[in-house]
C-alpha cells in the first residue's frame, strides 16, 4: 500500500515535469534552464514587420532580460546570420527612455560604447551588432531579427497569454491586437459585442482580482498609439474589461461571475457603467468608465488555462 502511494506520487511529479519541459514550436531554440524559446530569423524586414512576424509564432521581438539570454541569442545570431546587425525587442519611447517591445522597463542592457546614441530622432529601435552589443538604429532598414516566446503560453490556446507570477491562478488572456490596420484587426466594439466575441472563444471579458493581475493586464494592453499615423489616436487606446458598476467595491459585477473583490477606482463613478482599461503613456493609463456608453474599444478576454 505504502509502496503504491509513493509510486503514484512519483508518477504525478514525473508527469508535471514532462508536461512543463515542452518543445519549442516552429524550430525555436529553447534557452537552457529557461522556459523561453528563441527564434533568430534571417529574412530581413522592417521593425514593424518584425513585430508581426514574431506575433505569428505567438511571441514578440526578443525580450532580453539577462546576460545569459543575451549570450544565448548572440550565439544563434553569430551562427545563423551573416549581417552586421539584427533587430531585438528594445524600443525608444521618448527622447531618452528605452523599454522592451511590450512597454515594460529594461531589466538588462548591453549597449555598446557611446550607445544608445539618442541624437538621431529616427534611431528608435535597438539592434544587436556582431559583438553582441546593442546600438540605436532606425526602425525602417530591413534587418534580420530575433523573437522570443514564453513557454508558459503553451498552457493556453494559440494567441493567448499566460502569466504564472501575476495570476498564479491558471488563467489565459487574449488581447485584440492592433498589428494590422484592416477590417478584422483594427476594429472597435461596444461592450456587448466585445463580450460576445469573448464568448465565441469560450471566454468572457477579463475580470481583475489583484494588483499583480491588474499590472499584468496593463502591460498586455500597453500601446504606443500616439505614434500611430491616425487622427485622434488616444481614442484607440481603450480595451473593455468585464466590469459593470460604479467602480467601487460592493457596487459592481464582473461578467464572468467572479466576486468583485478588487478595484483600482478610488472615487465612485456617478452612474452604473461598463469599464475599460488603457495603458498608453502618451494618453491615459488606468480603468476608465464608459460614460459615453457607446465608447468603442478593443477587447481583452480571460479563460481558465489547460
Ligand atoms: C503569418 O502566418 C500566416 C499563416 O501561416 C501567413 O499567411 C502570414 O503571411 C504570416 N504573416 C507574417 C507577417 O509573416
Ligand atoms: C520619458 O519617459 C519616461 C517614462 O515614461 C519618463 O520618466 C521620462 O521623464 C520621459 N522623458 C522625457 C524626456 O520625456
Ligand atoms: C537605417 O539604418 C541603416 C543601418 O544603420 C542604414 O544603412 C540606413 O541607411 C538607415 N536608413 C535610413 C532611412 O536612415
Ligand atoms: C507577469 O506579470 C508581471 C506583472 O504582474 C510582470 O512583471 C512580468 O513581466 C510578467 N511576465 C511575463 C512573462 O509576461
Ligand atoms: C500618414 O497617413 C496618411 C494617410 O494615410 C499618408 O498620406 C501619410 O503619408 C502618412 N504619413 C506617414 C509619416 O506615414
Ligand atoms: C450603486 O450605485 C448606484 C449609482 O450611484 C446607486 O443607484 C445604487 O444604489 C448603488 N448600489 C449599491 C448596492 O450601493
Amino acid at each position: 500500500m505504502k509502496f503504491k502511494a509513493v509510486y503514484f506520487w512519483l508518477l504525478v511529479v514525473l508527469n508535471l515535469t514532462l508536461t512543463h519541459a515542452f518543445i519549442c514550436p516552429n524550430n525555436g531554440q529553447l534557452i537552457p534552464t529557461e522556459d523561453t524559446c528563441v527564434y533568430v530569423r534571417n529574412d530581413p524586414t522592417s521593425y514593424m514587420d518584425v513585430i508581426r512576424r514574431c506575433d505569428n509564432s505567438s511571441g514578440g521581438p526578443a525580450k532580453i532580460q539577462n546576460a545569459f539570454e543575451n549570450s544565448f541569442i548572440f550565439t544563434q545570431f553569430s551562427a545563423l546570420i551573416d549581417s552586421p546587425y539584427m533587430y531585438i525587442g528594445v524600443e525608444r519611447k521618448n527622447a531618452t527612455t528605452w523599454t522592451y517591445a511590450d512597454g515594460s522597463p529594461l531589466t538588462y542592457q548591453n549597449w555598446g560604447q557611446g550607445e544608445p546614441d539618442n541624437s538621431n530622432p529616427y534611431a528608435a529601435c535597438a539592434v544587436m551588432t556582431v559583438d553582441g552589443k546593442w546600438r540605436a538604429n532606425n526602425c525602417t532598414g530591413p534587418a534580420p531579427y530575433a523573437c522570443t516566446l514564453n513557454g508558459d503560453n503553451y498552457q493556453c490556446p494559440d494567441g493567448w497569454v499566460y502569466n504564472r507570477t501575476a495570476t498564479n491562478q491558471g488563467f489565459c488572456y487574449y488581447v485584440q491586437k492592433f498589428l494590422y490596420q484592416d477590417q478584422y484587426n483594427w476594429v472597435l466594439y461596444n461592450f456587448a459585442e466585445a463580450e460576445s466575441i469573448c464568448q465565441m472563444m469560450g471566454a468572457h471579458l477579463a475580470s481583475i482580482h489583484s494588483p499583480a493581475e491588474d499590472a499584468f493586464l496593463q502591460m498586455l494592453l500597453y500601446s504606443n498609439v500616439q505614434n500611430m499615423n491616425v487622427t485622434s489616436p488616444c481614442d484607440l487606446q481603450f480595451a473593455w474589461i468585464g466590469l459593470t458598476g460604479t467602480g467601487i467595491l460592493g457596487n459592481g459585477t464582473w461578467i464572468d461571475g467572479t466576486p468583485f473583490d478588487y478595484t483600482e477606482v478610488t472615487v465612485p463613478f456617478i452612474d452604473v457603467v461598463d469599464w475599460a482599461v488603457a495603458n498608453d503613456p502618451g494618453c491615459f493609463a488606468g480603468w476608465m468608465p464608459a460614460y459615453e456608453s457607446n465608447r468603442n474599444a478593443r477587447l481583452v478576454c480571460k479563460m481558465s488555462a489547460y
